[in-house]
């Protein structure tokens, strides 16, 4: 049976099921009885046939012999009840799907089975972890920039969509990009200037930080970022302690705009080496503990695509994983030795300048 006209306007079925024998037949039939088209496939497609001969005027079915015809029968988001063998045959089954469905980077799929029990949970929480670091850094970078040049947001978003050529290019640049040059309808003012300066932070960032406690490992450019959201939430406090203590920040006197802005450029690719960095060494911490045998660099290369934090230089870890073992990420030649002379110098220059004009950093962005 093949999709009706009702189907190919919701744009596939429903939900799919794969392995149809005793369980998975009757719970596609259940479906299509009650009203659901059913995207319908098993490894041998005799099963597939039977049912169909037997059962198709049951309801919608949408049969399908091949794994890549199946996936694309389904309307999005996707939804695939797996009936196969349990054990090998059902990671022998998911893996593909998974794998058909993940965003793709020079065409490797960004999926990997990542171990046993809880490693993908908790490579998940490091990942937002470190997602946490890296938007913090992206404010104080343009809080350092906004400040420096004395710029509006648009020429602010000029620079960021700029750096998104090189070796910064990454999603959170990219949108950073986006987020200043956009203008609020209501007051005709750039919206990072009306929105509120309070965020908050959620599970992942404390259990990062939480763990690396536990596992000893310092994640500092994490647990900054996450006291810095705790912060921001407390706007309450905020106000009546600027009333109270003033502030004698001076200008960031910048004499030389390009110069500035290039510092700053290399302080934020430098900070969020070593942000990505401290996360890898924490899920190679967390991996040992628990014996997860964790790949770190298959993790580089699945983070390329599709998720939040995906950024160009995460191919340098990979190489830095290919590369060899070591005690840290950050000792790895292709991290530490580019671009030169490696990644502490970079982040001297703009925190000199902020410290001579009485900044704090990291800092907490906002007014
Ligand atoms: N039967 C029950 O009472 C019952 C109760 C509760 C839960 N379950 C669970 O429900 C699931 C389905 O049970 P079942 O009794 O209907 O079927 P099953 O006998 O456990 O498994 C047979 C199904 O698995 C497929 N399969 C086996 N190895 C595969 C592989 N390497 N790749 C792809 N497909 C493979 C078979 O495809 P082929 O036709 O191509 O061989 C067939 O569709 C199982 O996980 C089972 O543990 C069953």
């Amino acid at each position: 049976m093949t999709a009706d006209g009702r189907l190919a306007e919701a744009g596939g079925a429903a939900i799919g099921v794969t392995g149809l024998a005793v369980m998975g037949r009757n719970l596609a039939r259940n479906l299509a009885r009650h009203g659901y088209p059913v995207a319908v496939h098993n490894r041998s497609p005799e099963r597939t046939r039977a049912l169909i001969d037997e059962h198709g005027t049951e309801g919608t079915f949408v049969a399908s012999e091949s794994m890549e015809d199946f996936v694309g029968s389904l309307s999005r988001p996707r939804a695939i009840i797996v009936m196969v063998k349990a054990g090998e045959p059902t990671d022998a089954v998911i893996g593909p799907i998974f794998e058909s469905i993940a965003a793709r980077v020079d065409g490797t799929p960004c999926c990997v089975h990542i171990g046993p029990d809880g490693a993908g949970h908790f490579v998940k929480m490091v990942h937002n972890g470190i997602e946490y670091a890296d938007m913090q850094l992206i404010a104080e970078a343009y809080d350092l920039l906004r400040a420096g040049l004395e710029a509006p947001p648009a020429e602010i978003a000029k620079i960021f969509r700029a750096w998104n050529d090189g070796d910064l290019e990454s999603f959170l640049i990219e949108i950073t990009a986006d987020v200043l040059s956009h203008i609020d309808d209501t007051t005709g003012r750039p919206f990072v200037d009306i929105v509120l300066d309070e965020a908050e932070q959620k599970g992942t960032g404390r259990w990062t930080v939480q763990s690396a406690l536990d596992l000893g490992i310092p994640i500092t450019g994490i647990a900054e970022a996450t006291f810095a959201r705790s912060l921001s939430g407390h706007a309450d406090q905020r106000q009546p302690a600027r009333a109270a203590f003033g502030s004698d920040v001076s200008s960031l006197g910048v004499d030389d705009d390009d110069a500035f802005v290039e510092d700053v450029r290399r302080a934020l690719y430098a900070s969020k080496v070593v942000a990505y960095g401290q996360g890898f060494d924490q899920i190679v911490a967390g991996s040992n503990e628990y014996g997860w045998d964790i790949d770190p660099g298959a993790l580089a290369t699945i983070w390329r695509g599709g998720c939040i934090i995906r950024a160009r230089f995460l191919n340098r870890i990979r190489e830095a994983y290919d590369d060899g073992s070591r005690p840290s990420l950050l000792m790895a030649p292709p991290i530490a030795g580019r671009p030169p002379p490696g990644p502490a110098r970079q982040l001297r220059r703009p925190h000199l300048q902020a410290r001579r004009s009485r900044w704090l950093l990291p800092r907490r962005v906002g007014r």
